[in-house]
């Protein structure tokens, strides 16, 4: 599924990012995927995927990123 649909980002991709010790903010899943906010309409949802990922400890949101991943190849 894409999340942004301005930069196509996948939620995998977002997800994977957001577990990243060094990702704390929505702003740095965008900057460590090489995008940047331009409608900002997909800010909700990835707010929401980040909190999910800090929540969750990375461990489960990891699996389900490469769960997502899988089935979206
Ligand atoms: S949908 Fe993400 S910035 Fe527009």
């Amino acid at each position: 599924m894409i999340v942004c649909l301005c930069n196509v980002l996948r939620e995998a991709a977002c997800r994977e990012t957001a577990c990243r010790p060094e990702c704390r903010t929505v702003g740095c899943v965008y900057r460590l995927l090489g995008a940047r906010v331009r409608c900002g309409r997909c800010l909700p949802h990835m707010a929401a995927l980040l909190v999910e990922a800090k929540a969750s400890g990375g461990g489960a949101a990891a699996a389900l990123a490469a769960d997502t991943a899988a089935a979206e190849r």
